[in-house]
């Protein structure tokens, strides 16, 4: 997809997501991440056909969904599923477990009747973890702990045999420690059921646990600044903004987080997107800012050797020298 969400706010005209532009591969782990306000969410639901670009389009196979119709259009929307933040909210408070579960499988005719129901949703209940499935088909959300509802919420998603699946802040509300299994499940179904991955998260620890074999796209005030593998955007940071975020990351060893380079911005304060900088957004908070360039021309997200793209003149520039930019848009 290549889209622009712009929103009408009582200030003035913003735009949440601008020329946010993204091509997802089979079995993919990959995250967005970003300072709140960012336009994750934003880019979530355009991933997943919930809100419809101002300008751009979403492509499934080959074909922009926003055009499509009937048959095609339901495949869309089976193939690709969002998993909310809260499943508190997105869980029907009234509805057990498997009638939560169910209802996906009859509305998508596979099961015929309860019986089969029960088994295709026991199925699902054991392979998000929540076993023995017997005790959780009866309960209803209330019932079920933070980590438990995320699961059910992940099976849901799961019923339809989604080929991508968006997980926004999925694993925020739950302890650090469920955190890790939730994210583990999440990597697991990928290699199981083939199904690519778009974990959305402000916390770029998360980000590099769950890409660790995959790609993360780093944004900011509704631009992708940095997209590439995790080992790039983690290991060796070459937007200054994705350098600040690495340096951020606390390490449970003192003495690594002592040995990280610290970055220093120039301003704490995000700007609003009412009124955004000159040039490139990030100048005034940048610790490389260079006058004349910086706020004067906004920076391409332009693809360098290493593989990864990069929106940043002095990046660019001290990485790769002007005959090897890759994908110049
Ligand atoms: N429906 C809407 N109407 C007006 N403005 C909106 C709407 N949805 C989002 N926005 C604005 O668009 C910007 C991006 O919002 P978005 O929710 O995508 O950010 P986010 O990165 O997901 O943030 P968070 O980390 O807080 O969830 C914000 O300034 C938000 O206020
Ligand atoms: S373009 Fe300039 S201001 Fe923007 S991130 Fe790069 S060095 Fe900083
Ligand atoms: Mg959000």
């Amino acid at each position: 997809m290549n889209v622009t969400r712009a929103f009408k706010t009582p200030g003035g005209v913003i735009k949440a997501v601008d020329g946010v532009s993204l091509a997802l591969g089979q079995s993919e782990a990959i995250c967005l991440v970003g300072e709140s306000g960012c336009g994750k969410t934003t880019t979530g639901r355009m991933l997943a056909g919930l809100l419809r670009p101002t300008s751009g389009q979403l492509l499934f196979e080959s074909k922009d969904v926003w055009t499509t119709k009937g048959k095609e259009l339901a495949r869309f929307r089976r193939s690709v599923q969002l998993v909310h933040q809260d499943p508190y909210a997105s869980l029907n408070p009234i509805r057990t477990v498997y009638q939560t579960l169910s209802a996906p499988l009859f509305r998508h005719k596979k099961v015929s009747d309860r019986r089969g129901a029960i088994g295709a949703v026991t199925e699902l209940l054991q392979r998000v973890g929540l076993t023995p499935p017997a005790d959780f088909l009866i309960k209803y959300p209330h019932q079920l702990s933070g980590g438990q509802r995320q699961r059910v919420s992940i099976a849901r998603a799961l019923s339809v045999d989604p080929r991508v699946i968006v997980a926004d802040e999925a694993v925020s509300m739950v302890d650090v420690s469920i955190r890790i299994s939730l994210l583990n499940l999440l990597l697991a179904l990928r290699d199981e059921f083939r199904v690519t991955i778009v974990l959305i998260t402000h916390d770029l620890a998360v980000a590099r646990y769950f890409a660790r074999r995959g790609r993360i796209g780093v944004m900011y005030l509704g631009r992708v600044v940095e997209l590439g593998t995790s080992e790039l955007v983690v290991g060796d940071p070459a937007h200054p903004y994705s350098a600040a975020l690495v340096a951020a990351i606390p390490e449970a060893d003192p003495s690594l987080t002592r040995s990280k380079e610290r970055v220093e911005l120039r301003s704490a304060e995000v700007p609003s997107l009412l009124r955004l900088p000159s040039g490139c957004t990030f100048h005034p908070r940048c610790p490389l800012f260079e006058e004349g360039l910086c706020d004067v021309r906004v920076p391409e997200l332009l693809g360098i050797p290493d593989g990864r793209e990069v929106a940043c003149h002095v990046a660019v520039r001290e990485r790769a020298p002007a005959a090897e930019l890759i994908g110049v848009r």
